[in-house]
């Protein structure tokens, strides 16, 4: 098996709306629960810029996860940082993809210009917590009680990496 990173394509849609529905219905990754459909992910594609690019995960033509960067704050003064998407497909998981994913997220922020890539996370989402560990980040804090997942208050840790 050979994975292949590459930019993701409006053809990549039905596999980034698989994957991403996946992880909204596993309630570890997002706070998000509305799951999305195809037609909606291609726009999603469709209105990026270069700033914040879209990538797949490649395994022998099958797209086996995604990550993107996305705006953190639309104020000038934020220019500089940039959030972050990874989701890797449930029988994925566990297999580095998401590694993978990660560092090349790292190098195209660098080569965009930003000094720095921040995330939140749910702190029961232990792979996602040490994906980004792994990778250099740090916790910066944490939002009690931040947010609402089916009916409970949920809290929020904050991580970064200055690049
Ligand atoms: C979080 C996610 C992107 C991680 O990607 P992955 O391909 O599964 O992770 P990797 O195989 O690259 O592993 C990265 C690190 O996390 C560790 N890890 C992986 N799964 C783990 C788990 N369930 N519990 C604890 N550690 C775990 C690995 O051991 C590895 O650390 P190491 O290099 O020190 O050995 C992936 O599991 C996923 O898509 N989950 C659902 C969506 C999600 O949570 N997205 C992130 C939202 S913040």
């Amino acid at each position: 098996m050979t994975l292949t990173v590459r930019t993701a394509s409006l053809d990549d849609a039905d596999a980034i709306t698989t994957i991403y529905n996946q992880g909204i219905a596993d309630r570890v990754a997002t706070l998000e629960t509305a799951l999305r459909t195809s037609a909606e992910r291609r726009e999603w594609l469709a209105q990026r810029t270069l700033r914040y690019p879209v990538i797949v995960a490649d395994a022998d033509g099958d797209v086996v996860g995604w990550a993107s960067l996305n705006q953190f704050n639309p104020r000038d003064a934020y220019a500089h940082v940039v959030d972050f998407s990874i989701y890797v497909e449930r029988g994925w998981r566990g297999r580095r993809v998401g590694t993978a994913l990660l560092a090349r997220l790292i190098d195209l922020a660098r080569t965009l210009g930003y000094h720095k890539m921040t995330l939140a996370a749910l702190p029961h989402n232990d792979a996602g917590l040490a994906l980004y560990s792994r990778a250099g980040f740090t916790r910066v804090g944490i939002y009690h009680e931040q947010g609402q997942l089916d009916g409970r208050w949920v809290d929020v840790v904050l991580m970064e990496k200055i690049l």
